[in-house]
């Protein structure tokens, strides 16, 4: 199936071709209401999307579009626990991970519910020994920081929370991460702790990666230094889906924390996965973190799509990657501990939606998940937001602005919120060459000399971005924002009748590593590659120490 066929498709192709040059300033102008019929809200999370080149006749015709490819009915299929990955026959269900209802949710005629519970129990206990002080190191000392080594979906989603969530932080305690298989990476983070109180979570929810084992056998040889192989059991422990291999690394599986295979890595923070966060804020804060992600489900699930966030969302992605050529979309937290969120968005989008073949394995040839970048503002103000305002690119921007800062100093809140709100109406706005004109004139300029600044001053304008608006980042807020980004990423997936949950475009990479790594060896005769690698082989070895 392909969308182009799709009557509501070619609607909105004729749609786009009537309104490409729509003025959103006009649009404001002739219509004061034009906030109040693009914006939504979800508990405490507010979307203003009224500065986005469409009308209401584009929303019901994007509606309409989503209609006819039965959104509804794939999400029912999604949060029922059908086996929607169809390459790889697996259920989706990080939503039964935070479904805080409880309510059963089948797979294979098992309530999976059961053990998610008994996994958050058990991560509820541990949490308590470890920041009660049950739980000790081999010298008898408390445990005062936790290292979780993992990569992808097992490093970025805890990650970011960690960081956005530090002010939760448990008193005594620190996390690091550790997921870059550049030795730098793992050795400045240990280079200033202490073996005695070191916590390594491997986690891995294949146990086969790489860059993971293999930054879990050098931390244990860092810590074999001053402890023995039977304190090991004090100080790793796992998560993962892959008991065997996490015996054979030498970790007891009492210290493993179960995943099932129907949660994917890149939507896996809400199971165990999580465990660094909720040894890092408590396993309350973690919680209230599933609630609010739980939260954005039920919205997912029970609102009309002409009122459901991700559903509005993703078809605004879709509105400007298929008609208006957008290859990229922006996401800038105006918040400086959200300074990972774009990478997790990053992975969550382009490893789901980075797709050129359908679900029933054709090549598709409409454009699929864009480019997702960012950066905190007002960093990236200084930075990349020239091209955004005067480039020849089409960027649309999110911009997430939480309102109270954990850190109220002084007037820094309003600055930022000010410059939040700044760049989206000067992109929406922009200033035309009579404004710029009256504006260089007040300034005393005149004649060639005006002529001249005058058309570099011009901005454009009519760039489209979003605004959520987050009253503060409580761990319910940053659950809700994640999942509304997850299901938007769902949305987008659907339209484009692609499997957002498989991700076999990493693995080639995967393998031609592995039969790289022994041709680096000096002596080694190098196996078969095209010349640029074989040339850049020989060269390597000849420049190593
Ligand atoms: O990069 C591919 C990937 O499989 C991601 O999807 C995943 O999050 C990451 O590697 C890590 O995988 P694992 O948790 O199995 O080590």
């Amino acid at each position: 199936m392909t969308p182009l066929n799709i009557p509501e498709w070619q609607s909105l192709v004729r749609h786009y071709s009537d309104l490409k040059f729509l003025s959103m300033r006009e649009q404001f102008a002739l219509d004061s209401d034009r906030v109040h019929n693009f914006s939504l809200k979800s508990g405490d999370l507010l979307l203003d999307y009224s500065k986005n080149r469409i009308t209401k006749e584009t929303v019901e015709k994007l509606l309409a579009l989503a209609e006819s490819v039965d959104i509804p009915d794939w999400i029912e299929r999604m949060f029922s626990g059908e086996a929607i990955n169809n390459t790889e026959g697996r259920a989706v269900l990080h939503t039964a991970l935070r479904n805080r209802s409880n309510a059963p949710v089948m797979v294979d005629g098992e309530d999976v519910m059961l053990a998610v519970n008994a996994v958050l129990s058990q991560m509820k206990n541990f949490c308590h020994q470890v920041h009660s002080g049950e739980w000790l190191g081999y010298s008898g000392k408390k445990i005062t920081d936790i290292v979780n080594i993992g990569i992808g979906g097992s490093d970025l989603g805890p990650a970011m929370i960690c960081d956005a969530l530090e002010p939760y932080g448990i008193e005594g305690l620190s996390v690091h991460f550790v997921s870059n298989v550049d030795g730098t990476d793992l050795s400045t983070t240990l280079e200033n702790l202490n073996q005695e109180t070191t916590l390594f979570v491997v986690a891995s929810k294949t146990f086969t990666t790489q860059e993971t084992l293999t930054n879990a056998q050098s931390a244990r040889t860092w810590f074999l230094k001053t402890a023995k192989q039977a304190d090991v059991a004090k100080h790793f422990v796992a998560v993962s889906t892959n008991a065997q291999a996490v015996t054979e690394f030498g970790i007891d599986t009492a210290n493993m924390f179960e995943i099932w295979d129907w949660v994917g890595g890149r939507y896996s923070l809400w199971s165990a996965i999580g465990l660094p966060i909720a040894l890092y804020v408590g396993m309350d804060n973690f919680e209230r973190l599933l609630d609010g992600g739980h939260e954005m489900d039920n919205h997912f699930r029970n609102q009309p799509l002409s009122e459901n966030m991700p559903v509005i969302m993703g078809l605004l992605g879709v509105w400007y990657i298929n008609f208006f050529g957008a290859q990229t979309h922006a996401i800038v937290p105006y918040d400086h501990s959200l300074a990972r969120f774009p990478s997790h968005m990053q992975q969550l989008d382009m490893e789901s939606n980075g797709k050129v073949t359908n679900r029933e394995g054709h090549r598709i040839s409409y454009r699929t998940g864009p480019v997702i970048w960012g950066t905190p503002g007002t960093n990236g103000q200084h930075a990349y937001f020239q091209l955004i305002h005067q480039g020849t690119q089409l960027i649309p921007v999110d911009f997430v602005l939480p309102v109270n800062s954990h850190y109220p100093e002084c007037d820094h809140q309003s600055i930022l919120l000010a410059n939040g709100l700044a760049q989206s109406e000067a992109l929406m706005k922009g200033k035309n060459a009579e404004e710029v004109r009256i504006e260089l004139a007040a300034e005393g300029y005149e004649g060639k000399a005006l002529e001249a600044l005058l058309p570099h001053k011009v901005f454009p304008g009519n760039r489209p971005s979003n605004t959520l608006i987050v009253p503060k980042l409580t761990p319910e807020m940053l659950g809700q924002l994640v999942a509304l980004y997850e299901h938007k990423v769902f949305v987008q997936g659907v339209i484009w009748n692609i499997n957002s949950f498989d991700q076999w475009g990493v693995e080639l990479g995967k393998q031609l590593a592995k039969a790289i790594l022994p041709d680096l060896q000096d002596g080694v005769e190098i196996s078969a590659h095209d010349s640029s690698t074989t040339n850049l082989i020989k060269l390597i070895r000849s420049l190593r120490d």
